[in-house]
């Protein structure tokens, strides 16, 4: 290399130092005759020091322009304490540039304004941003953590095929034309599920992969059609052996990557408890704010939304503070996109009552309200009048909106936990049948061993989900490893023999030739490296990430294709 330094190096142990500096112009300020230019890479910003006869022939650099400088390291009269090199500046002797630039589409500094669009445009552009480096780098890092530790847990990285088979059951796959096997398709893997499972009959005992998956779901803020998991499977291995082994790598991340020394094991909720306290099976515990029913001070209330209830129960928060007028409509706008039209509110302030119910609100009502939920202070009490299930996924979503309204999601807080025994089915209104909650290779729970496929209401899974700051970042389960128990769990998501030959036949003939017993779990790396960096959504620490349309603006991906090549693959586009 020709340069001696980098851009983020020098300091006052190098003073009087030759150096050789190469990089971009980040910024060029002029006093008086001299010019004073901030020199960027991606290790930091060294400052130039340009005298008077040099800045006169340079007078056409600008920003983004790449230099070459040579120079002498002096010390700084007025130091700046935030810069690795604010102690120093570069008095230098000789400039050369290296190439020139346009003037970019948005400034390179970290707050800017600028659409997402057109920083995916210019995603190269927008990547030169410091904050978008430390984002990639930080990517970077929590892979070298992850890798390590598994290689020193005695894993073994094992690629698995990115063209495969579609099967039915999950999300929707993205399919790829096979040209020499006209009118059949590959199916990119939405997880290595099937191919890890058996890794294990194979024998190799332990498995990683650090691996590309592919589902084409509606995009949200944590979601993109193509992600990155953390994905392992161990055999001999049991539910509670899989949680050691993915809370230590966690630990070990927090401990590398934000300095956190986490001794306790992480906390284990049920799903049950998880949907009826938090709304949701991601709790954000960060902040308390439970929800509790409130059917039994009501028993002989005035207030006609909360008389008779027949199948429909009252959900309650109890909120520190006065709402205002904006803030309870945003939260009715998180009620109503959940289903429910009435978010029904009282204040107390000072033993004074107001708000939507407040008027029908009786003496004995008033009491038992501010005993239940031990009020003390200004409050909102905020219900939802509905099924129990949808009011509670109702009043989750007032509660997550909550958070955000009175900013009680400290991001230097991590709250992790496993959520535990979900449910082993969930009916589909749209198929008219259950489906496989996680998917159908999951091993019923002990106490439904007998009985999952006649009481598949009441039926549990040996399946865990990680959670961490209201976002789920992994899930995992042990695998059906018997088959007699693998044909009832066919027969009871109405899965026809026909089905199972032509999708899963080659998969279950596996488990004819001696299995261990094996679990496994997969972490959703781009969504760790999203909370990790504070980042707003899952874009943020992605280099090049589709847009919330599934598009890539600076490619235009995806795209239409030629006729020649739709007709070499036999494929007609319908019109
Ligand atoms: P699961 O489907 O729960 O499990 O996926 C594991 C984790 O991957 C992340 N994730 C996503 N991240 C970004 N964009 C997406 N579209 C997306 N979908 C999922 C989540 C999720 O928790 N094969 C099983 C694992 C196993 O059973 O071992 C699986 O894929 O953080």
């Amino acid at each position: 290399m020709k340069r001696t330094h980098t851009c983020g190096e020098l300091n006052l142990t190098d003073l009087n130092k030759k150096v050789l500096l190469q990089g971009w112009v980040a910024k060029i300020r002029k006093m008086g005759a001299i010019n004073f230019v901030d020199l960027r890479d991606v290790y930091g910003i060294t400052q130039l020091v340009i005298d008077e006869k040099l800045s006169k022939k340079y007078d056409f650099l600008k920003n983004e322009y790449v230099i070459e400088v040579e120079g002498k390291v002096i010390e700084r009269k007025s130091k700046n304490k935030d810069l690795k090199t604010g102690e120093i500046e570069v008095e230098v002797s000789t400039i050369k540039l290296i190439n020139k630039s346009d003037l970019t589409p948005f400034e390179i500094k970290d707050n800017i304004e600028t659409q997402e669009d057109t920083r995916l445009t210019y995603r190269y552009l927008d990547l030169r941003r410091s904050i978008m480096q430390k984002n990639i780098i930080l990517r970077s890092k929590i892979n070298h953590i992850i890798r390590n530790f598994f290689i020193d847990n005695n894993f073994i990285e094992i690629e698995t095929p990115v063209f495969g088979k579609s099967t039915p059951e999950g999300a929707r796959d993205f399919l790829v034309p096979s040209r020499l096997n006209p009118k059949k398709f590959y199916a990119l893997p939405q997880s290595p599920q099937l191919y890890k499972q058996l890794f294990m009959i194979s024998g190799f005992d332990r498995y990683f992969q650090i691996v590309k998956c592919f589902r084409d779901e509606d995009l949200r803020i944590d979601r993109q059609p193509e992600f990155m998991q953390l994905d392992m499977e161990m055999s001999f291995a049991e539910d509670k052996d899989i949680m050691e082994i993915i809370e230590a790598v966690i630990k070990k991340i927090l401990f590398e990557v934000k300095g956190l020394d986490i001794k306790e094991p992480f906390l284990k909720m049920s799903f049950a408890e998880a949907f009826d306290k938090f709304g949701n099976d991601k709790p954000d515990l960060r902040f308390g704010y439970e929800i509790k029913t409130v059917d039994s001070i009501f028993k002989n209330t005035e207030i006609p939304l909360f008389s008779n209830l027949d199948n429909k129960t009252i959900r309650s928060i109890c909120v520190n503070g006065l709402l205002n007028k904006k803030q309870l409509e945003e939260l009715t706008e998180s009620a109503n996109q959940n289903g429910v039209n009435i978010l029904a509110f009282t204040k107390f302030d000072k033993n004074e009552w107001s708000g939507s119910i407040a008027s029908k609100l009786s003496q004995k009502e008033k009491k038992e309200l501010v005993d239940f939920f031990n009020i003390s202070n200004e409050s909102t009490i905020l219900f939802i009048v509905d099924d129990y299930h949808k009011a509670t996924k109702a009043m989750g979503a007032v509660r997550s909106s909550l958070g955000k309204i009175q900013q009680l999601c400290n991001p230097n807080d991590f709250k992790i936990l496993w959520v535990v025994d979900f449910p082993l089915f969930e009916f589909s209104e749209e198929e008219n049948r259950f489906v496989a909650a996680h998917h159908p290779f999951t091993m019923p729970s002990d106490d439904c061993l007998n009985t999952f496929d006649k009481e598949m209401k009441k039926a549990k899974a040996k399946a865990y989900d990680i959670v961490m700051n209201g976002f789920e970042i992994g899930g995992g389960s042990q695998r059906i490893t018997d088959l007699k128990i693998q044909e009832r769990m066919f027969e009871a998501l109405k899965l026809s023999k026909e089905v199972i030959d032509k999708n899963f036949g080659w998969f279950i003939n596996a488990y004819k030739y001696g299995a261990p017993y094996h679990s496994g779990c997969a972490l959703g790396l781009d969504r760790i490296n999203m909370i990790l960096s504070n980042s707003e959504n899952i874009r943020e620490v992605i280099a090049f990430p589709k847009n919330s349309s599934g598009i890539d603006p600076m490619t235009y991906a995806p795209d239409l294709v030629t006729e020649s090549q739709l007709n070499e693959l036999n494929i007609k586009i319908k019109e």
